[in-house]
């Protein structure tokens, strides 16, 4: 079994992003788990509390679920043409400490996607975020690019996908994704 983790990186409870990982969910092949996170309850980074206390449950809980992945999904919204700070707080958690850092990230698949109501479908939080998968030693995967503008027309009041072309182009991508994952096994 190819297992997937998809990380939503809004906490919003209509989130376009969210909504696209559950569309994502639907078309997954057989054989491959396709499990959606989200990032409720990851306190903010703090140096402090890591040091004094320690890991939060939170996310140890999800640090646990990205290593025993084989392949990240992260469903980037955009925020002032750059990362949201949920995400990029759940990942810099993530990252420590330094020291299991090639565990947790080192050459693991991760493929981006996101979701935007404007025009450009998050393409500058994609753009972004390459820096970061270089400094964490991930294994970006860049045979598929997925932008979903306009997302307030591709998504229904209910968070249901209703543009069948970016519905084919999720299933394509979900699809080629699973395979690269398949083929690394
Ligand atoms: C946004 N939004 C936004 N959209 C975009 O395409 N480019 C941008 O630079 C921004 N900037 C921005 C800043 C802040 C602070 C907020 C709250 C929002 C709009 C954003 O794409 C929209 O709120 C999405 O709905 C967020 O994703 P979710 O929550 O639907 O997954």
């Amino acid at each position: 079994m190819t297992s997937i983790l998809a990380i939503s990186g809004s906490l919003r409870s209509k989130s376009y992003n969210t909504a696209l990982l559950r569309a994502a969910q639907a078309q997954v092949p057989p054989g491959v788990a396709f499990e959606i996170a989200t990032l409720h309850g990851i306190p903010l980074y703090d140096g402090d509390v890591e040091t004094r206390e320690g890991f939060p449950a939170a996310v140890l809980a999800l640090k646990a679920k990205v290593r025993a992945a084989d392949g990240l999904i992260l469903a980037t919204p955009e925020y002032n043409n750059g990362i949201p700070g949920v995400l990029k707080n759940a990942i810099d958690w993530l990252s420590r400490p330094a020291s299991e850092m090639p565990q947790v990230f080192g050459g693991r698949p991760v493929a981006l996607m996101g979701a935007s109501p404007g025009g450009f479908g998050t393409i500058l939080s994609q753009d972004a975020w390459l820096s970061v998968l270089r400094a964490l030693g991930a294994h970006h995967w860049v045979e598929g690019r997925l932008l979903v503008s306009r997302a307030s027309h591709a998504f229904d009041q209910d968070g249901a996908l209703v543009d069948e072309a970016v519905r084919t182009q999720l299933a394509d991508y979900v699809r080629r994704f699973s395979e690269f994952l398949e083929s690394g096994k």
